[in-house]
Protein backbone atom coordinates (compact mmCIF):
# COMPACT_ATOMS: atom_id res chain seq x y z
CA UNK A 1 0.00 0.00 0.00
CA UNK A 2 1.34 3.42 -1.11
CA UNK A 3 2.50 5.58 1.99
CA UNK A 4 -0.86 7.71 3.02
CA UNK A 5 1.53 10.45 4.23
CA UNK A 6 5.05 11.70 2.44
CA UNK A 7 7.62 13.03 4.60
CA UNK A 8 10.81 14.90 3.48
CA UNK A 9 12.54 17.09 5.39
CA UNK A 10 14.41 20.48 3.88
CA UNK A 11 16.61 21.79 6.77
CA UNK A 12 14.80 23.00 9.83
CA UNK A 13 11.35 22.34 7.41
CA UNK A 14 9.47 19.33 8.11
CA UNK A 15 7.01 18.53 5.39
CA UNK A 16 4.17 16.25 5.41
CA UNK A 17 2.33 15.56 2.08
CA UNK A 18 -1.50 13.98 1.74
CA UNK A 19 -1.18 11.17 -0.50
CA UNK A 20 -4.63 9.57 -1.43
CA UNK A 21 -5.03 10.95 -4.47
CA UNK A 22 -7.60 8.86 -5.74
CA UNK A 23 -10.07 9.91 -3.34
CA UNK A 24 -8.83 13.60 -2.85
CA UNK A 25 -6.79 12.94 0.07
CA UNK A 26 -10.04 11.83 1.91
CA UNK A 27 -9.04 11.73 5.67
CA UNK A 28 -9.58 8.29 6.79
CA UNK A 29 -8.33 6.66 9.61
CA UNK A 30 -5.14 5.17 8.83
CA UNK A 31 -4.21 8.23 7.05
CA UNK A 32 -5.03 10.43 10.34
CA UNK A 33 -3.21 8.12 12.05
CA UNK A 34 0.04 8.04 10.21
CA UNK A 35 -0.02 11.60 9.81
CA UNK A 36 -0.50 12.30 13.67
CA UNK A 37 2.79 9.70 14.38
CA UNK A 38 4.97 12.13 11.60
CA UNK A 39 3.85 15.14 12.85
CA UNK A 40 4.59 13.96 16.54
CA UNK A 41 8.02 12.78 15.34
CA UNK A 42 8.63 16.43 13.55
CA UNK A 43 7.44 17.94 16.72
CA UNK A 44 9.98 15.80 19.33
CA UNK A 45 13.08 15.76 16.68
CA UNK A 46 15.16 19.34 17.60
CA UNK A 47 16.27 19.65 13.93
CA UNK A 48 12.87 20.53 12.65
CA UNK A 49 11.79 24.21 13.72
CA UNK A 50 8.33 24.32 11.63
CA UNK A 51 6.07 21.75 9.93
CA UNK A 52 4.49 21.97 6.50
CA UNK A 53 1.41 19.83 5.76
CA UNK A 54 0.76 19.97 2.07
CA UNK A 55 -1.90 18.05 -0.30
CA UNK A 56 -1.56 18.18 -4.13
CA UNK A 57 -2.62 20.54 -6.43
CA UNK A 58 -5.68 19.36 -7.38
CA UNK A 59 -6.59 18.76 -3.31
CA UNK A 60 -5.74 19.21 -0.21
CA UNK A 61 -8.12 16.89 1.77
CA UNK A 62 -12.16 16.65 0.40
CA UNK A 63 -13.00 16.03 4.06
CA UNK A 64 -13.45 13.05 6.55
CA UNK A 65 -13.86 9.94 4.49
CA UNK A 66 -17.70 9.32 3.94
CA UNK A 67 -17.20 5.70 3.32
CA UNK A 68 -15.71 5.11 6.85
CA UNK A 69 -19.05 7.10 8.46
CA UNK A 70 -21.84 6.45 6.22
CA UNK A 71 -23.29 3.54 8.13
CA UNK A 72 -21.99 4.34 11.27
CA UNK A 73 -25.08 4.08 14.14
CA UNK A 74 -25.21 6.89 17.01
CA UNK A 75 -23.14 4.36 19.26
CA UNK A 76 -20.77 3.16 16.75
CA UNK A 77 -19.41 6.80 15.92
CA UNK A 78 -19.78 7.68 19.68
CA UNK A 79 -17.63 4.53 20.64
CA UNK A 80 -15.26 4.62 18.12
CA UNK A 81 -14.48 8.52 19.36
CA UNK A 82 -12.16 9.11 16.11
CA UNK A 83 -12.51 12.42 16.59
CA UNK A 84 -10.78 12.61 19.52
CA UNK A 85 -7.48 11.97 18.18
CA UNK A 86 -7.56 15.80 16.61
CA UNK A 87 -6.50 16.80 19.72
CA UNK A 88 -3.42 15.68 18.86
CA UNK A 89 -3.00 17.57 15.47
CA UNK A 90 -4.21 20.55 18.04
CA UNK A 91 -1.36 19.68 20.64
CA UNK A 92 1.47 19.98 18.46
CA UNK A 93 3.69 22.66 20.10
CA UNK A 94 5.44 23.64 16.55
CA UNK A 95 4.38 26.36 14.13
CA UNK A 96 2.77 24.73 11.19
CA UNK A 97 1.54 25.89 7.76
CA UNK A 98 -0.72 24.74 5.23
CA UNK A 99 -0.01 24.20 1.66
CA UNK A 100 -3.46 24.56 0.43
CA UNK A 101 -4.16 24.12 -3.25
CA UNK A 102 -7.72 22.79 -4.63
CA UNK A 103 -10.62 21.23 -2.12
CA UNK A 104 -10.11 22.06 1.64
CA UNK A 105 -13.90 20.47 2.33
CA UNK A 106 -14.92 19.62 6.05
CA UNK A 107 -12.24 17.64 7.80
CA UNK A 108 -9.49 19.09 5.10
CA UNK A 109 -10.83 22.56 5.81
CA UNK A 110 -10.96 21.86 9.52
CA UNK A 111 -7.09 20.39 8.99
CA UNK A 112 -6.25 23.47 7.56
CA UNK A 113 -7.84 25.10 10.41
CA UNK A 114 -5.24 22.85 13.30
CA UNK A 115 -2.50 24.71 11.23
CA UNK A 116 -1.23 28.15 12.71
CA UNK A 117 -0.75 29.13 8.49
CA UNK A 118 -2.40 28.48 5.58
CA UNK A 119 -1.15 29.46 2.11
CA UNK A 120 -3.45 29.17 -0.66
CA UNK A 121 -2.81 28.33 -3.93
CA UNK A 122 -5.60 30.71 -6.07
CA UNK A 123 -7.53 27.56 -7.02
CA UNK A 124 -8.28 26.66 -3.47
CA UNK A 125 -11.57 25.82 -2.62
CA UNK A 126 -12.41 26.12 1.72
CA UNK A 127 -15.85 24.95 3.07
CA UNK A 128 -17.85 22.98 5.42
CA UNK A 129 -20.54 21.17 3.30
CA UNK A 130 -21.07 18.54 6.34
CA UNK A 131 -24.25 19.90 6.43
CA UNK A 132 -25.39 18.63 2.73
CA UNK A 133 -24.39 15.06 4.25
CA UNK A 134 -27.08 15.87 6.95
CA UNK A 135 -24.42 16.61 9.97
CA UNK A 136 -22.48 19.68 11.12
CA UNK A 137 -18.67 19.93 10.85
CA UNK A 138 -16.76 17.41 14.00
CA UNK A 139 -13.40 18.68 14.29
CA UNK A 140 -13.96 21.85 15.17
CA UNK A 141 -15.35 23.66 12.04
CA UNK A 142 -17.93 25.61 13.75
CA UNK A 143 -15.09 26.56 16.90
CA UNK A 144 -12.30 27.46 14.48
CA UNK A 145 -14.16 28.98 11.11
CA UNK A 146 -16.40 30.96 13.28
CA UNK A 147 -13.00 32.54 15.28
CA UNK A 148 -11.27 32.85 11.82
CA UNK A 149 -14.13 34.69 10.01
CA UNK A 150 -16.91 35.54 12.36
CA UNK A 151 -20.33 34.21 13.62
CA UNK A 152 -22.19 35.33 10.58
CA UNK A 153 -20.00 34.43 7.45
CA UNK A 154 -19.41 31.15 9.87
CA UNK A 155 -23.30 30.79 9.97
CA UNK A 156 -23.98 31.28 6.15
CA UNK A 157 -20.81 28.85 5.20
CA UNK A 158 -22.03 25.80 7.13
CA UNK A 159 -25.48 26.40 6.91
CA UNK A 160 -25.14 26.32 2.95
CA UNK A 161 -22.20 24.60 2.61
CA UNK A 162 -20.94 26.69 0.22
CA UNK A 163 -17.05 27.04 -0.97
CA UNK A 164 -15.00 30.43 -0.18
CA UNK A 165 -12.73 31.02 -2.84
CA UNK A 166 -9.42 31.95 -1.89
CA UNK A 167 -9.62 35.59 -2.02
CA UNK A 168 -12.60 35.28 0.27
CA UNK A 169 -10.74 33.42 2.44
CA UNK A 170 -8.40 35.32 2.17
CA UNK A 171 -10.63 38.77 2.84
CA UNK A 172 -12.46 36.84 5.60
CA UNK A 173 -8.90 36.67 7.42
CA UNK A 174 -8.90 32.69 7.29
CA UNK A 175 -5.77 32.60 5.04
CA UNK A 176 -2.41 34.10 5.59
CA UNK A 177 -1.56 34.53 1.62
CA UNK A 178 -2.42 33.87 -1.52
CA UNK A 179 0.02 32.64 -4.11
CA UNK A 180 -0.49 31.07 -7.87
CA UNK A 181 -1.61 27.66 -8.44
CA UNK A 182 1.71 26.92 -10.08
CA UNK A 183 4.26 28.47 -6.84
CA UNK A 184 1.81 27.57 -3.93
CA UNK A 185 4.13 24.90 -2.67
CA UNK A 186 7.29 26.95 -3.70
CA UNK A 187 5.66 29.58 -1.31
CA UNK A 188 4.92 27.50 1.09
CA UNK A 189 8.31 26.19 1.85
CA UNK A 190 9.53 30.12 1.42
CA UNK A 191 7.49 30.87 4.39
CA UNK A 192 8.76 27.85 6.56
CA UNK A 193 12.31 28.33 5.82
CA UNK A 194 11.70 32.09 6.55
CA UNK A 195 10.25 31.10 9.93
CA UNK A 196 13.03 28.08 10.60
CA UNK A 197 15.15 30.71 11.19
CA UNK A 198 13.79 32.07 14.26
CA UNK A 199 14.66 30.49 17.01
CA UNK A 200 12.53 27.41 17.72
CA UNK A 201 11.47 28.12 21.94
CA UNK A 202 10.50 31.71 21.33
CA UNK A 203 8.43 30.60 18.26
CA UNK A 204 6.51 27.79 20.27
CA UNK A 205 6.01 30.61 22.92
CA UNK A 206 4.60 32.69 20.52
CA UNK A 207 2.48 29.72 19.06
CA UNK A 208 1.47 29.64 22.68
CA UNK A 209 0.40 32.67 23.61
CA UNK A 210 -1.63 33.13 20.47
CA UNK A 211 -3.45 29.89 20.72
CA UNK A 212 -4.02 31.11 24.81
CA UNK A 213 -6.59 33.43 22.79
CA UNK A 214 -9.08 30.79 22.39
CA UNK A 215 -9.52 29.89 26.25
CA UNK A 216 -8.95 33.31 27.95
CA UNK A 217 -9.65 36.72 28.91
CA UNK A 218 -7.38 39.82 27.89
CA UNK A 219 -6.57 40.10 31.15
CA UNK A 220 -5.30 36.83 31.49
CA UNK A 221 -4.10 36.47 28.20
CA UNK A 222 -1.98 39.28 28.86
CA UNK A 223 -0.97 37.92 32.25
CA UNK A 224 -0.07 34.37 30.32
CA UNK A 225 1.64 36.39 27.73
CA UNK A 226 4.18 38.25 30.43
CA UNK A 227 4.97 35.21 32.07
CA UNK A 228 6.34 33.22 28.54
CA UNK A 229 8.18 36.45 27.61
CA UNK A 230 10.45 37.02 30.80
CA UNK A 231 10.55 32.95 30.36
CA UNK A 232 12.42 33.38 27.50
CA UNK A 233 14.87 34.95 29.32
CA UNK A 234 16.03 31.81 30.39
CA UNK A 235 17.25 30.48 27.17
CA UNK A 236 20.52 31.34 25.71
CA UNK A 237 18.95 32.05 21.97
CA UNK A 238 17.73 35.37 24.17
CA UNK A 239 21.11 36.22 24.85
CA UNK A 240 22.44 35.14 20.99
CA UNK A 241 19.58 37.43 19.73
CA UNK A 242 19.78 40.88 21.37
CA UNK A 243 23.15 40.42 21.68
CA UNK A 244 23.46 40.10 17.71
CA UNK A 245 20.98 42.52 17.70
CA UNK A 246 23.93 45.34 19.53
CA UNK A 247 26.83 43.95 17.74
CA UNK A 248 25.09 44.55 14.39
CA UNK A 249 25.46 40.79 12.85
CA UNK A 250 23.16 38.01 12.29
CA UNK A 251 21.80 36.00 15.12
CA UNK A 252 23.06 31.89 15.14
CA UNK A 253 20.09 30.44 17.26
CA UNK A 254 20.57 26.98 18.62
CA UNK A 255 17.12 26.35 19.85
CA UNK A 256 18.61 26.53 23.67
N1 LIG B 1 -14.75 10.83 1.41
C1 LIG B 1 -14.58 9.74 0.62
N2 LIG B 1 -14.38 9.81 -0.73
C2 LIG B 1 -14.33 11.05 -1.27
C3 LIG B 1 -14.49 12.22 -0.52
C4 LIG B 1 -14.71 12.07 0.89
N3 LIG B 1 -14.83 13.14 1.71
N4 LIG B 1 -14.39 13.28 -1.34
C5 LIG B 1 -14.16 12.79 -2.59
N5 LIG B 1 -14.14 11.44 -2.55
C6 LIG B 1 -13.92 10.53 -3.68
C7 LIG B 1 -15.14 10.40 -4.56
O1 LIG B 1 -16.07 9.48 -4.02
C8 LIG B 1 -14.52 9.94 -5.86
O2 LIG B 1 -14.25 8.56 -5.78
P1 LIG B 1 -14.64 7.58 -7.03
O3 LIG B 1 -13.77 8.06 -8.16
O4 LIG B 1 -14.30 6.23 -6.54
O5 LIG B 1 -16.09 7.81 -7.28
C9 LIG B 1 -13.19 10.67 -5.89
O6 LIG B 1 -12.93 11.07 -4.53
C10 LIG B 1 -13.21 11.91 -6.75
O7 LIG B 1 -14.29 12.71 -6.32
P2 LIG B 1 -15.42 13.28 -7.33
O8 LIG B 1 -15.60 12.35 -8.49
O9 LIG B 1 -16.63 13.60 -6.50
O10 LIG B 1 -14.68 14.60 -7.83
P3 LIG B 1 -15.35 15.97 -8.29
O11 LIG B 1 -14.22 16.80 -8.82
O12 LIG B 1 -16.54 15.73 -9.15
O13 LIG B 1 -15.91 16.65 -6.92
C11 LIG B 1 -15.76 17.34 -4.62
C12 LIG B 1 -15.00 17.04 -5.94
C13 LIG B 1 -16.65 18.57 -4.79
C14 LIG B 1 -14.70 17.62 -3.56
C15 LIG B 1 -16.62 16.13 -4.23
O14 LIG B 1 -15.81 14.96 -4.27
C16 LIG B 1 -17.22 16.22 -2.86
O15 LIG B 1 -18.20 16.91 -2.66
N6 LIG B 1 -16.62 15.50 -1.86
C17 LIG B 1 -17.14 15.42 -0.53
C18 LIG B 1 -16.88 16.71 0.23
C19 LIG B 1 -17.47 16.62 1.60
O16 LIG B 1 -18.67 16.50 1.79
N7 LIG B 1 -16.62 16.69 2.66
C20 LIG B 1 -17.05 16.60 4.03
C21 LIG B 1 -16.89 15.20 4.54
S1 LIG B 1 -17.59 14.94 6.17
C22 LIG B 1 -16.45 15.59 7.24
O17 LIG B 1 -15.39 16.03 6.85
C23 LIG B 1 -16.83 15.52 8.71
C24 LIG B 1 -15.92 16.21 9.64
O18 LIG B 1 -16.08 17.37 9.98
C25 LIG B 1 -14.79 15.49 10.27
Amino acid sequence: MADLILTNTEGPVGVCTLNRPEVLNALNIALMDVLIERLEAFDADPAIRVIVIAGSEKAFAAGADIGEMADASLVDISERNNLARWKRVAAIRKPIIAGVSGFALGGGCELAMHCDMIVASESAQFGQPEIKLGVIPGAGGTQRLTRAVGKFRAMEIIMTGRFMTAKEAFDAGLVTKVVSKEQFLQETMALAREIGKMPPLALKAAKEAILAVDNTTLATGLEYERRLFYSLFATEDQKEGMKAFQEKRKADFKGK
